[in-house]
């Protein structure tokens, strides 16, 4: 090693010793008769001190001539400091410097690698390798590492197999967009890289690994958002032998092991929500639970009173904001911008205010009597200071608007503490979506899903189809999406039956995922597992919205890395060879 000690390890105890240590040169001062340097390394910062008679002239020449980030190798003792910092674990020692060797010169880094840094979002990603030296980022990816090896432990110590599955595979028509791979050896063809490991799991099942489960890296060609990156990782796992019940206890236990591992936090039992309920008390099937907030319906006691805007509404639906009564006009109108915007799509917002003499005053008062008034403070529970924020329209629509709202109004009233974690499942998702623009039904998780038993009979009739539920499950933390899975289906009939619900004729099933419907014939276990969002849960951990700080070397939100400059045009000849013009021209 060209080191004796890291720049995070030294302690009174070691005074007196003499000690090499390597890093970077995170700064430099110069105060005329003394000298310092703080050298850097993943491990943390020492202070190296160079003083007027004390330390050579010669080395101390040397230690004026150097830039931040380059990088030394710097032999001497370690010494008490004068001046301690208690900030710092290594901030009551320094070391008096005997030899300085620059290992490396380095340019002026293009922003300032320090936690407060003075580098925009896509500096710091064109220069990734530099902010990767930041602690913040270095931090997240420690953290993400622990969350791996935890999650491994746990796995393990259930007797799950981690098992890799292939990355160049096949394109299937459901799902996101696939990204697609040219085939030179076979003309015309193409990969695609996996979605998931979704197929291969289910045929690892029918071979008999009883439990697997794999990190691992996920394709999808869909639109970016803080929580979607092109490729991103997912603990992926399968069971077989098991019913909802079983899966939902084991993924309980991993996410609690890894909250007391990673968070020192025991999170207990997580409750368990009906889609059917979270779409009708939060409007939204990942509920962010950290605030009560829940949706009031009030077609009941608002309709007849003559006001067309409710009146014609096939939902009028509201929130109890408590003790927010003090809101400004301005504050109200900030809110009614906010429900108007394109991605919320409301097209307007009703407000009442509960004063303190328990009047209610509202934005629509020549429609409503007092005595109506007091209907809706009942219908809401509401007190003197609570505000009522209310949505009209069509009852999809305007569940979703509401969802924003309430996100909002938890946001505005410091409801959303990223240190508060509400986790749940969210169980009994419908099977199938009906999707306007195609004209058909999706599976709303993937078409592999099972019916519940109970429900089968509902497949028979088409008025009935959109009421199936699915053995399908999500496990949502802090209004995030963390994990989702489902008990499969694991026989050929029914496996066949759904692929023609959706749409396939035999041929095209057959085409597509012949190999799982063949493999279903010999033996197929009953079967199911969950798949969770590995950047997600760190980033969770973590306390940031955006997964793009606990990967590595992400991509920006136009899917582009741009410090490998990727995606790019080839060559001509690259193309030719790999039969690109031919597959277009073909077309
Ligand atoms: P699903 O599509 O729900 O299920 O994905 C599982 C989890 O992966 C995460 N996730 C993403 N994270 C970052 N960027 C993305 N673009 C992205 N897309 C999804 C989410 C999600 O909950 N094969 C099934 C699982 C199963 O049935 O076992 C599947 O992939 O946190």
């Amino acid at each position: 090693m060209l080191r004796t000690h890291t720049c995070g390890e030294l302690r009174p105890d070691h005074i007196g010793q003499t000690v090499t240590l390597t890093g970077w040169v995170q700064r430099t001062r110069d105060k005329g008769g003394i000298l310092w340097i703080d050298l850097r390394d993943r491990y943390g910062l020492t202070q190296l001190a160079l003083e007027e008679g004390v330390e050579t002239e010669e080395v101390r020449a040397q230690a004026r001539e150097l830039g931040r980030e380059f990088v030394l190798s710097v032999t001497g003792r370690v010494a008490e400091r004068h001046s301690k910092n208690d900030k710092m674990p290594t901030g009551a020692i320094e070391i008096r410097v005997e030899t300085l060797t620059v290992l490396n010169p380095a340019k002026l880094p293009p922003f300032l690698i320090e936690d407060e840094t003075d580098g925009g979002d896509d500096l710091r990603m064109k220069y990734r390798y530099l902010d990767l030296r930041r602690n913040t980022v270095r931090n997240n990816l420690m953290l993400r590492h622990r969350v791996a090896q935890a999650t491994r432990r746990f796995l393990d110590g259930q007797q799950f197999i981690e098992v890799e599955t292939p990355v160049l595979i096949k394109s299937t028509p459901e799902g996101a967009r696939d990204f697609v791979v040219p085939s030179r050896m076979n003309p015309g063809e193409f990969y695609a890289l996996p979605q998931s490991p979704q197929t291969f799991k289910q045929l690892l099942m029918v071979s008999g690994f009883d439990r697997y489960f794999q990190i691992v890296k996920c394709f999808r060609d869909e639109d970016l958002r803080a929580d979607r990156q092109p490729e991103f990782t997912q603990i992926d796992c399968e069971m077989s032998f098991v019913e909802q019940e079983d899966i939902l206890n084991t993924f309980e236990g991993l996410v609690q092991y890894l909250f007391k591992e990673v968070k020192g936090l025991e999170i207990g039992t997580l409750p368990r929500m009906t889609y059917a309920d979270a779409m009708r008390y939060y409007g939204n099937d990942k509920p962010d639970t950290r605030f009560e907030m829940k949706f009031v319906e009030l077609n009941d006691v608002v309709k007849g009173q003559g006001f067309p805007v409710f009146d014609a509404a096939g939902l009028v639906v509201g929130i109890n904001a408590h003790n927010s009564a003090m809101y400004t006009r301005k504050q109200l109108d900030e809110l009614t911008e906010f429900v108007k915007r394109p991605q919320v799509g409301a097209t307007g917002l009703v407000y009442a205010r509960v004063e303190a003499d328990g009047n209610v005053k509202s934005s629509v008062d020549k429609f409503y009597s007092q005595d109506e008034l007091q209907k809706w403070k009942a219908a809401f529970n509401a007190q003197p200071g609570d505000l009522l924020l209310i949505l009209a329209g069509e009852p999809h629509k305007t569940r979703k608007a509401l969802s924003e709202l309430r996100l909002e109004m938890g946001q505005r009233m410091g409801l959303r503490d990223k240190d508060v974690f509400s986790p749940l499942w969210v169980v009994d998702f419908p099977l199938l979506e009906y999707i306007e623009e195609e004209g058909r039904y999706f599976a709303m998780h993937h078409p592999f899903t099972s019916p519940k038993p109970e429900d089968v009979a509902l497949l028979d009739n088409p008025a009935t189809i959109g009421e199936v539920r699915a053995n399908a499950y999500d496990m949502v933390i802090n209004g995030v999406e963390v994990g989702g899975g489902s008990i499969r289906i694991h026989d050929r009939a029914v496996q066949a039956r759904m692929f023609s619900l959706l749409g396939f004729s035999d041929e095209e099933a057959k085409a597509q995922f012949g190999f799982l419907l063949d493999a279903f014939e010999y033996g197929a276990p009953p079967h199911g597992g969950i798949a969770f969002g590995f950047d997600r849960l760190c980033s969770l951990f973590g306390g940031a919205d955006s997964i793009r700080d606990f990967i590595a070397f992400p991509k920006n939100n136009s899917g582009r890395d741009v410090m490998i400059d990727s995606p790019s045009p080839i060559s001509g000849a690259q193309l030719k060879e790999l039969s690109i013009a031919t597959a277009v021209e073909k077309k």
